[in-house]
C-alpha cells in the first residue's frame, strides 16, 4: 500500500517471515500509518493485531483507518509498555524502527534538516524534552558526547563551539538555523551524506530515548512470544542495527554455565533461533520506488522452546 504519509518498507519480506496464521495474535510495536498492520490484518480471520504508536497524529490516523476492523486494537503508547498492555503470549511481533515519512516531512514536527520548522523532533508530543532544549541548554561536554555517541561524529567540537557562541546571542529554535550553523562550518558532504544528517540523527535519538527504548522493547517482546513465535525488526541506521544484531546473536547462542559452589559445568541451550543469518535488505526495485528504504535491514528471530 502506498499513501502520502508512509510507504511500508520490506512489506512482503515481513509478511513472509511472520508466517501469519488466521487465528493468531500479532503485535505491531511501531504501527505508524498502518502499512504493516493492514497487511497482517488482511491475513487474519479470528486472530488479532495489537498496535502501539506513540505519535498522536499517527494514532488518530490509525483509529480512523481501522475503525471498522474488530481484529485491530490500538494503543497510543511507547512500545516499552507492551508487557503492561498484553497479558497473553503472541505469535509474531514487528518493530519497524525510526520515523515515518509524515514525521520527516511535516514542517511542524521539526525532524528534517531540509524543511524549516521548530527544532522539536518529539515522536511523542506529550514528552517535554525537545531538540531545542538540548541545543540551547546542554553543556559543551554533553553536546560533544551526544554528537559523538549518537551521530558517530569523530570531531564535533567546532560545531559545538559555534552552537554555544551563537546561542548566547539568540536561542537556536528552528531546524534551518541549526542546519545553517553546521553547513557554514562543514561545506562538503561527508561520505556523500549531507553534513547536518548525523547531527540531526543524534538529537532525534536523544529526544526520543530511542536506543534505550529499543533495548527494553526487544527484551519484553521476546518474553511475550509463544513457542515458534516470530520477532521481526527493521532498522535504518547502524546504531540500532548493532543493538538488534547483538541481542539476536546473544539470545540464540549456547552459553556455558559454571557454578563455583558445587562443581558444575553445563551448556545452556538457547530458547531462540536466528532465522536471518544475514539481514534482509530491500531490492533495487523497492529502493527505486521508495528511496527511504535504502538503509533498511530486516532481522528475524524465532522462539523454539
Ligand atoms: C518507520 S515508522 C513505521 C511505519 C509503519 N510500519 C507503517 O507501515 O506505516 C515508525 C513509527 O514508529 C513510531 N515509534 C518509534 N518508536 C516508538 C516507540 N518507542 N513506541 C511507539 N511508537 C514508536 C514512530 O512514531 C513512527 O510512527
Amino acid at each position: 500500500m502506498i499513501n502520502n504519509y508512509h510507504t511500508p518498507v520490506l512489506l512482503n519480506e515481513v509478511i513472509h517471515n511472520l508466517n501469519i496464521v488466521a487465528n493468531g495474535v500479532y503485535v505491531d510495536c511501531t504501527a505508524g500509518f498502518g502499512g504493516h498492520s493492514q497487511a497482517i490484518a488482511n491475513k487474519l480471520k479470528d486472530g488479532k493485531i495489537i498496535c502501539f504508536e506513540q505519535d498522536n497524529d499517527a494514532y488518530n490516523f490509525l483509529l480512523k483507518k481501522f475503525k471498522d476492523n474488530k481484529n485491530v486494537k490500538i494503543f497510543n503508547e511507547n512500545f516499552i509498555f507492551i508487557d503492561r498492555e498484553i497479558k497473553e503470549k503472541v505469535d509474531g511481533i514487528i518493530f519497524d524502527l525510526g520515523v515515518s515519512n509524515y514525521q520527516l516531512t511535516s514542517q511542524k514536527r521539526g525532524f528534517s534538516y531540509k524543511i524549516d520548522g521548530p527544532l522539536d523532533m518529539r515522536m511523542n508530543q506529550k514528552n517535554k524534552l525537545t531538540a531545542a532544549t538540548i541545543v540551547n541548554t546542554y553543556t559543551k561536554k554533553q553536546l560533544i558526547e551526544i554528537f559523538q555517541k549518537y551521530g558517530e561524529i569523530k570531531s564535533p567540537q567546532k560545531i559545538v563551539d559555534k552552537i554555544i557562541e551563537l546561542r548566547k546571542q539568540k536561542p537556536i529554535t528552528t531546524t534551518l538555523q541549526l542546519q545553517k550553523i553546521i553547513c557554514n562550518e562543514i561545506k562538503k558532504p561527508i561520505h556523500r551524506k549531507h553534513p547536518a544528517k548525523t547531527y540531526f540523527q543524534a538529537l532525534r535519538i536523544v529526544v526520543n530515548d530511542e536506543l534505550n527504548s529499543l533495548k527494553q522493547g526487544l527484551e519484553k517482546a521476546t518474553n511475550l512470544l509463544k513457542k515458534y513465535g516470530i520477532l521481526a525488526v527493521i532498522t535504518f541506521h547502524s546504531l540500532e542495527d548493532r543493538i538488534v544484531k547483538h541481542f539476536f546473536k546473544n539470545i540464540s547462542t549456547t552459553h556455558d554455565f559454571y557454578s563455583h559452589n558445587i562443581p558444575l559445568y553445563k551448556k545452556i541451550e538457547p530458547n531462540f533461533c536466528l532465522i536471518t543469518k544475514k539481514p534482509i535488505t530491500p531490492t533495487l526495485q523497492e529502493i527505486k520506488k521508495n528511496h527511504r528504504s535504502h538503509s533498511a535491514k530486516l532481522r528475524v528471530l524465532q522462539k523454539i522452546c
